[in-house]
């Protein structure tokens, strides 16, 4: 990047900030859809006031064929830095509709050209863990072995090892070798980006992410976890023959193990999350009399700088976005 002393994570907060304010109205309220598109409103909006030149190379996505903040999607102010962009309006749609916790707004931002796209194979099988297991991790190894080298490099007994995964019928069979070590497991509903970012924040009681979850979500994380100095490892995971068939084409090889630098080449990366909801790492959108408080972490990868931070944002003083912010329309009514 060629400013490599401007702090763009705080600019990003901003962006999640926005986020997480417009998709905090629709918490509970049922409406997985409106909850997206309030965030991809607000974000889009103020993303563009962020002085860089990206482009969108984690977009919302292949699975959703979304209209906004899609693949290759220009944002910024246009200027240098130029940036490959990840965004997540809201990792938790559904966790944010149904009112349950743990949702997050994310960002991220890398170095142009560092960042992987997976392409239309919206599913990696994953491993993740912090910096203190950094280097005892092996995609390929049985989850025994890994999950007994990190017990080993954390001086804990496998009892106390706990490891998170995303509740889905397609990594029950992670489940059940995780209980045939005795370890504990954490299952979630929704949500890998803030589980991967657990394995490597000190006091989550979180040692590992296994199993099999968004792609996307894969190399926005690996964004937070550079700046974190925790390690992951991903491999493509197809849905069916016809998701084989266009790795294929694609010439994704689905035996390779991806590695950190691989989802993330360059150390330059920024990474912002606000809560929607509360949940472990961060506190949800709390609603004040004609204003909002949020809870944001930014992380950036080049000095390992994270910071947490609360702003009170004041609705009557906001000249953009005030209809999202304060309730008083509906995000399909908005532009
Ligand atoms: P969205 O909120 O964007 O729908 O994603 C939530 C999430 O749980 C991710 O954190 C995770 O990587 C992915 O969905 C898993 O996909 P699926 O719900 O299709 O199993």
């Amino acid at each position: 990047m060629s400013r490599p002393d401007h702090n763009l994570g705080l600019d990003l907060a901003r962006v999640t900030e926005a986020a997480a304010m417009a998709a905090g109205r629709w918490q509970g309220r049922g409406d997985k859809e409106s909850v997206d598109q309030a965030a991809v409103d607000a974000m889009r909006a103020v993303l563009g006031t962020v002085e860089m030149d990206g482009i969108v190379i984690i977009g919302e996505g292949e699975k959703d064929d979304a209209p906004m903040l899609f693949n290759d999607e220009r944002v910024g102010s246009g200027e240098p830095p130029l940036v490959d962009v990840a965004v997540d309006p809201v990792d938790g749609t559904r966790l944010t509709a149904e009112g349950m916790p743990g949702a997050l707004a994310v960002l991220a931002l890398a170095e142009r050209g560092s960042m992987y796209a997976p392409g239309k194979l919206v599913y990696m099988d994953k491993i993740a863990v912090g910096e203190d297991a950094a280097g005892a991790i092996d995609l390929e190894a049985p989850i025994s072995d890994n999950l007994a080298k990190v017990a080993k490099i954390k001086g804990k007994d496998m009892d106390d090892l706990t490891a998170i995964i995303l509740d889905r019928p397609r990594n029950s069979s992670y489940i059940e070798e995780v209980r045939r070590t005795g370890a504990r497991i954490r299952l979630i509903r929704d949500g890998d980006i803030s589980a991967a970012i657990a394995t490597a924040v000190e006091d989550s009681g979180i040692d590992i992410l296994l199993g099999v979850g968004g792609s996307p979500e894969a190399v926005t994380a690996a964004c937070a976890l550079i700046a974190l100095g925790g390690e992951m490892q991903c491999r493509l995971w197809p849905r069916d023959d016809s998701e084989r068939e266009y790795a294929r084409e694609a010439g994704l090889d689905l035996t390779e193990v991806i590695g950190l630098r691989q989802l993330v080449s360059s150390d330059d990366v920024f990474f912002a999350a606000t809560g929607v909801t509360t949940g472990e790492l961060l506190d949800g959108v709390r609603y004040l009399p004609n204003g909002a408080e949020t809870h944001s972490v930014v992380m950036r990868g080049k000095t390992g700088t994270i910071r947490f931070m609360r702003a009170q944002h004041r609705f009557d003083r906001l000249s953009t976005l005030t209809h999202i912010y304060d309730g008083s329309m509906d995000s399909s009514q908005s532009s």
